[in-house]
C-alpha cells in the first residue's frame, strides 16, 4: 500500500481516485483537511476498504510515525501544502509551517521508517515529492521553458516555501540516502479544484453573473495540465523514475490569462447559453510580484519514462467546466464562510 498526504485536496484526491482504477493498490489518506480539503471531494470512494482516511497533519511527528508503522507503505507521496500564491501574499506564515517545517518532519519521520526496512522492501520504497514550476520563477516571453537544470529563483512566499521544501528532499537524498523522486509540475486545472484559481473562481462567477478579476493586464502566461495528465505522470515517475532524479511535467499549453478566460466564457456561451459571459471581465489591480510566464520543457519524462498528456486545453477545458456544471452541490459545500471570507476581502482590495 501507499501513503498520500493532502489526498482530500485538489490534485490529491484525484490521484487518490485514479489511483484505486489504475492500480487497485490500498491508500492511507493523511490530510489536516484545511479550508482545501474537503472529503466530499473523496465521495466516490466512500465506503471503500481500499481507501483509510486519517485526519492529521504532516508535521505530527508522533501520528506519522505511527502511520508508517502500522500500514508499512512501499511508498509515500506528499502533496499536502498551502498552496495558493494570492494567500501566501496575506499570510505567509502557513506557507512556512506546512511547506517547510511540515515537509521537514515528514522526511524525518520517513527517514526514521526507512530506517526498519530491509532487503526487498528497502529496495523497493520510494518518497515522491509534488512540487511546482513555480520554484524556477518568471521567464521572458523568449526564454526557453524551465527544465530539470534550470536554476532556481521563487518570487512568491509560496514558490519560495515549495522550493525550501525541494532543497530538504534532495539533501535527505545526497545526505541519507532516502530514495526520493521529485516533480515539478505546471498549473493544474480539473474537476475538483477549490474556486481561488483562476480556472475555477472564472467559472463560478461567471455563472453567478459576477465580475471576472483579471489581475493587471492579462498577458501573464501560465503552462496549463490536466489534472489527470499530472497524477498519470506521478503514477510513471513513482514507477519508472530514477532515484534521486527531478521530473519537470507539463502538457505544451502555454496561454495567456486573458485567453483562458476567454475560452471558459466561450466554453460557458456552448454548455450554458443565454448570457454574454465575456463582458463580465474586468481588469483588477495586479497581484505583487506577479510572475509574467512560466513554461515547462517535458523532454525528460517523456523521453525517459514514455509519458504523455490525454488531455489538450481545449478537450480537459469542456470537461472541466461540464464537471462544474453538474457538480452545484459540491459548489456549494466548498463555499464556506471562509471562503466567503477570503473572497470578499481580496477582491475589493484589488478592485481599489
Ligand atoms: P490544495 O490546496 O487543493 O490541497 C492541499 C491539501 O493539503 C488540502 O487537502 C489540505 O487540507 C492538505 N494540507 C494542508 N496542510 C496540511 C498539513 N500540514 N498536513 C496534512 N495535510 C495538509 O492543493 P493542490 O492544488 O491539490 O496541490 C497539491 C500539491 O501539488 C501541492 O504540494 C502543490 O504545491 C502542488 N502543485 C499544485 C499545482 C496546481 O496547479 N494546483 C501545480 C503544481 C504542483
Ligand atoms: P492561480 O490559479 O492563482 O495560479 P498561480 O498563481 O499559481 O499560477 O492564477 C493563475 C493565473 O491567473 C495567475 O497569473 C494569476 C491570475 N489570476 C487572475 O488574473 N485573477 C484571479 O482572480 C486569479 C485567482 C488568478
Amino acid at each position: 500500500m501507499i501513503l498520500v498526504t493532502g489526498g482530500a485536496g485538489f490534485i490529491g484526491a484525484n490521484f487518490v481516485l485514479d489511483w484505486l482504477v489504475a492500480t487497485g493498490e490500498p491508500v492511507v489518506n493523511l490530510d489536516k483537511l484545511t479550508y482545501a480539503g474537503n472529503l466530499g471531494n473523496l465521495a466516490p470512494i466512500e465506503g471503500d476498504r481500499r481507501h483509510v482516511f486519517v485526519r492529521g497533519d504532516i508535521g505530527d511527528a508522533a501520528l506519522v510515525g505511527q502511520l508508517l508503522a502500522t500500514h508499512r507503505p512501499r511508498a509515500v507521496v506528499n502533496f499536502a501544502a498551502e498552496s495558493h500564491v494570492d494567500r501566501s501574499i496575506h499570510g505567509p506564515a502557513a506557507f512556512v509551517e506546512t511547506n517547510v517545517a511540515g515537509t521537514f518532519s515528514l522526511l524525518e519521520s520517513v527517514r526514521g521508517y526507512f530506517g526498519t526496512l530491509e532487503g526487498g522492501e528497502r529496495e523497493r520504497f520510494r518518497f515522491l515529492h509534488v512540487s511546482t514550476d513555480e520554484v524556477y520563477g518568471s521567464l521572458g516571453p523568449r526564454d526557453p521553458a524551465f527544465s530539470e537544470t534550470t536554476a532556481y529563483a521563487p518570487n512568491s512566499p509560496y514558490s519560495a516555501s515549495k522550493a525550501a521544501s525541494d532543497h530538504f528532499v534532495r539533501a535527505w537524498h545526497h545526505t541519507y540516502g532516502l530514495p526520493v523522486l521529485t516533480t515539478n509540475c505546471s498549473n493544474n486545472y480539473g474537476p475538483r479544484q477549490f474556486p481561488e484559481k483562476l480556472i475555477p473562481l472564472m467559472i463560478v462567477n461567471a455563472l453567478a453573473g459576477k465580475p471576472l478579476p483579471v489581475y493587471g493586464d492579462g498577458a501573464q502566461v501560465r503552462d496549463w495540465l490536466y489534472v489527470g495528465d499530472h497524477c498519470s505522470a506521478i503514477r510513471a515517475v513513482l514507477e519508472r523514475g530514477r532515484v534521486g532524479e527531478v521530473y519537470n511535467v507539463g502538457g505544451d499549453a502555454e496561454m495567456r490569462n486573458l485567453d483562458v478566460v476567454k475560452a471558459i466564457c466561450a466554453t460557458l456561451a456552448q454548455l450554458r447559453p443565454g448570457r454574454d459571459y465575456a463582458s463580465q471581465i474586468a481588469f483588477v489591480r495586479d497581484r505583487p510580484g506577479h510572475d509574467r510566464r512560466y513554461a515547462i520543457d517535458a523532454r525528460k519524462i517523456r523521453g525517459e519514462l514514455g509519458w504523455t498528456p490525454a488531455e489538450t486545453f481545449a478537450t480537459g477545458l469542456e470537461r472541466t467546466v461540464r464537471w462544474y456544471l453538474d457538480n452545484a452541490s459540491w459548489l456549494d459545500s466548498v463555499q464556506s464562510g471562509d471562503y466567503r471570507r477570503w473572497i470578499a476581502e481580496q477582491y475589493a482590495e484589488a478592485a481599489k
